[in-house]
């Protein structure tokens, strides 16, 4: 087999990882998902859920990623003394890639948004961007078209390899999407009545705590990370063996929460300034925003063409460094478990997401028929993956870690043969051991109704 790929320094560990992280997570979920769920209590529990159970299941991935140096169903197996753990990598490879058929049609809705908002269509009175979001995305042709682009992009950087591609483009991304996001934070600030939103995303109202605001930021907080479907234990087979997996973690998961905040400061303002509430749902960055960033520039027209442009430029490059991570932890099984030139492996991921991302794409557009279980087609993959598949991958990878991989391995992995982090050990351990599946197993007992 060719020699593995790996990321050439800190930083690109750093940036890449963190470039799987921030996503349309957070820029486009979990923006909604305050809206919908009362903002700032929300936001308390869902730092919990980062904090208790991201950051721990986040190392463990790390651990068993960067000791097996391997894809992701391998690097289960090779760890797990002949026991059928190799299965729980299996389902993180099936779940990745159902994820990318509909995270790209999302992706393709905001690509055909940045070209629409640089050609100024999407500019209009609230009806008209209303009424624009409803023709383009119940065309039967343009949005499955935009969401297999965006997978075709995605492809031509994986097949690049890890360094030349996935690091290299997410050293460029990153610090451009950090740049777009700050400039408009502060134009979304600084206009009149801003801060009723900074209010809105800050002081929390604690009458509106319900179990289920718990489910959903469980879900945001592992959507979010990447977190159960081994797509960070495929990064971390890229880890040198000096990585300090320990701060490697808190930097990301700093970050990608960061960027949630940020993404926040970026809507709630600008609505709160034009009196739109946030809580449209998922449309609300392709119907509300549109219209609210040319109303609440109006007096500088060509600064509300501008700062769309930059906006939907943002979600492209945050939506792209995502996908390619879940594209890599197909692509890499496929090329060392079948011994496939990376280029074929990829064009199996590619081929197998765009045929999802049609289904998605018609279903919740020109075919709404399309539906499995009473549910169209793209909202059962959400739900399947984010409230099912995710949770349970890492549950199953925290009891794997805790339980069954020998404690002797797990310590010099996650202290690097004991040179750092020695004291967070058995914090760390009680967490994935104890904790975790117990928060685990409740939220999704209360998912099926038991609790
Ligand atoms: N975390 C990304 C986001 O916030 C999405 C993502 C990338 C993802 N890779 C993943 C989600 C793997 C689940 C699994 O947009």
């Amino acid at each position: 087999m060719s020699e593995r790929g790996s990321f050439g320094s800190k930083l690109g560990v750093v940036l890449a990882t963190a470039g799987s992280a921030v996503g349309l997570g957070n820029v486009w979920r979990f923006p909604y998902m305050v809206g919908e769920n009362g903002g700032a209590a929300f936001i308390l529990i869902y730092f919990g859920c980062i904090v208790l159970l991201g950051i721990p299941g986040m190392l463990g991935e790390f651990v068993i990623g960067r000791h097996a140096q391997a894809n992701a169903a391998r690097a289960y197996d090779k760890l797990s003394g002949g026991k059928p753990w190799k299965l729980v990598g299996y389902m993180g490879i099936l779940s990745a890639t159902v994820i990318l058929g509909f995270y790209a049609v999302v992706a393709g809705w905001c690509l055909q948004y940045l070209f629409a908002s640089f050609a100024g269509q999407v500019n209009g009175d609230a009806e008209y961007v209303r009424q624009y979001f409803v023709s383009f995305s119940s065309d039967a042709l343009k949005p499955v078209l935009w969401g297999i682009g965006f997978v075709l992009l995605t492809h031509f950087v994986i097949v690049r390899g890890v360094r030349k591609g996935i690091e290299r483009i997410s050293k460029v991304l990153m610090p451009l999407l950090l740049l777009l996001l700050v400039i408009i934070v502060v134009a979304s600030c600084l206009l009149p009545g801003a801060l009723e939103g900074v209010r809105f995303l800050f002081m929390p109202d604690f009458s509106k705590l319900s179990p289920s605001i718990l489910v959903e930021a469980l879900g945001q907080a592992f959507f979010s990370l990447s977190l159960g479907t081994a797509c960070l234990c495929t990064y971390a087979s890229y880890f040198s063996r000096q990585t300090n997996l320990l701060s490697s973690a808190l930097q990301i998961a700093l970050l990608d929460t960061f960027i949630a905040i940020l993404a926040g400061l970026m809507i709630f303002p600008v609505s709160a300034s034009v009196g739109v509430s946030p809580d449209s749902g998922p449309s609300l960055i392709f119907i509300t925003l549109p219209n609210v960033f040319s109303q609440a520039f109006a007096t500088v027209p060509v600064l509300g063409w501008v700062i769309s442009v930059m906006f939907y430029a943002l979600l492209v490059f945050a939506a792209l460094t995502s996908t390619i991570s879940m594209h890599e932890i197909g692509t890499v099984f496929f090329s060392e478990e079948f011994h496939l030139p990376r280029r074929r492996a990829a064009w199996i991921i590619t081929l197998t997401c765009s045929v999802i991302c049609v289904f998605c794409a018609l279903s919740v557009g020109a075919y709404p028929d399309l539906q499995v279980l009473g549910l169209q087609v793209m909202d059962f993959c959400d739900k399947l993956t984010a409230n099912v598949m995710m949770p349970v991958g890492g549950l199953l990878t925290c009891l794997f870690v805790g339980w069954c991989i020998s404690r002797r391995t797990v310590y010099d992995e996650f202290t690097n043969g004991g040179t750092t982090n020695t004291g967070m050990f058995a914090v760390w351990l009680f967490a994935v051991r104890y904790a975790c599946p117990t928060c685990i197993i409740l939220i999704l007992l209360h998912q099926l109704g038991i609790l």
